[in-house]
């Protein structure tokens, strides 16, 4: 990021804290349909286009640490496993035998020995996906193996974080990751086995409420002052928000601490970790359902994802990254990060229940946004922009008018 950048998000805190009108020639944005958080046509076009097409952030390397180890991926609308290789490489799979369906995982999370082993009737799997025995194989008579691997699902890495596409099509992911790729890059480091960003926790709940509603308390900070009253708004200074919207539905947001704010974390820094990590809560949206947040420091990083279940609930993902291991010296200072954040995030969900409740009685027909959480307006915008206007009723379409307003 060249100086001139870290400079125009460094000032921007300020310059909003300062501001005494709307922004000039800022449009004032259209209600949002309160359906668009219920509709359960609605929400199989978000899985199909969006969800399904999408680049997604599902693990950390350390998750897989060993030829073998394999994570089911419950939350995705189809049933992907991820397995770390013999050659060291992750790859993902449909969790889906060729025979007839049967599961080659069953657990969330575990290793699978030399091989993958379907537990119905025991046809067998390299790690590479390819098909290497079958019971009693006189039975099939000619069978072409090299057509009956596990069908396998986009995989690929940034530094130490693990995503996938269902879409076999998608453009390749540093493409996706985009102006946030740009601007972490150095500090996410290039490869999974040297990047700099360890694992130290991991945090999962499923919440009554739609995935944009989780998404939604974390990209904006006009309720911080109300929510957060004895937690975060003790250290930030929530009218010092900066927000940048940026093209592909992602967003970047500074938000200054409060006169005087050294938060206490003497963990060891990420190499060639930016210094806006240090002048408030720095963070990224990474469209469509994940944040990486800078905790107030450079030495600590954690990342939440949005997992639609259903319309009306939501699986709410967090990793907890730190430059040095969660065991050792820092064991306690991690620990105490860790709770001091769950309980920030606790407060967020402990809304969201009777919002959707709200949402599905429709005692509100569409809500307002101030230009504070216009990070969820642009949210709104990129996913009609994924879907396509052919698939989505009118009355539940927001109007494109933040093009001028996105930024590099
Ligand atoms: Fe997998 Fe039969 S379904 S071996």
């Amino acid at each position: 990021m060249d100086a001139s950048l870290v400079e125009k998000i460094a000032k921007r805190p300020a310059e909003e804290r300062d501001r005494r009108i709307y922004p000039e020639r800022f449009p004032r944005l259209p209600s949002v349909p309160a359906a668009r958080y219920c509709d359960p046509g609605f929400f199989a076009a978000e899985r199909v286009h969006v969800f399904g097409k999408s680049w997604l952030f599902v693990a950390h390397a350390d998750e897989l640490p060993k030829p073998g180890d394999y994570l089911f991926l419950d939350q995705l609308a189809e049933p992907v496993l991820l397995v770390r290789g013999a050659d060291e490489r992750v790859r993902a799979f449909y969790n889906t035998c060729r025979h007839r369906g049967g599961p080659l995982v069953r657990e969330r999370s575990g290793n699978t020995g030399p091989g993958l082993v379907c537990g119905y009737h025991g046809w067998s799997y390299a790690l590479d996906g390819k098909l290497v025995a079958i019971p009693q194989a006189k039975d099939f008579g000619e069978l072409d193996r090299s057509c009956l691997g596990l069908k396998p699902v986009r995989c690929e890495a940034w530094g130490t974080f693990l995503f996938v596409n269902l879409d076999l099509r998608a453009e390749p992911l540093h493409e996706a990751l985009g102006v946030v790729g740009e601007d972490l890059g150095p500090q996410i480091g290039d490869g999974e086995r040297v990047g700099p960003v360890r694992l130290v926790g991991r945090r999962s709940i499923d919440v009554e409420g739609n995935w944009k509603l989780t998404v939604d308390a974390n990209v904006e900070t006009y309720h911080v002052n109300t929510l957060h009253t004895k937690s975060a708004a003790l250290v930030l200074d929530q009218a010092a928000t900066g927000i940048f919207l940026l093209p592909r539905g992602h967003s970047r947001m500074l938000i200054g601490f409060r006169k005087g704010v050294v938060l206490p974390f003497p963990l060891p820094p990420f190499a060639q970790a930016s210094p806006l990590a240090d002048l408030g809560i720095y963070s990224y949206h990474l469209f469509p359902n994940t944040s990486i947040v800078y905790g107030g420091t450079r030495s600590f990083l954690f990342l939440i994802s949005s997992w639609p279940l259903s319309p009306g609930r939501t699986r709410y993902d967090v990793h907890f990254l730190a430059a040095t291991p969660a065991e050792g010296p820092h064991a306690e200072m991690i620990r105490t990060i860790i709770e001091a954040n769950w309980g920030v995030f606790l407060e967020d969900l402990g809304n969201l229940p009777f919002m959707q409740r709200s949402f599905e009685a429709g005692t509100i027909d569409g809500f307002e946004l101030g230009y504070q959480e216009r990070r969820i307006y642009h949210q709104h915008e990129e996913i009609d922009r994924r879907i396509g206007g052919e698939h989505l009723a009118e009355a539940l379409r927001v109007p494109q008018v933040l093009g001028e307003w996105i930024e590099r």
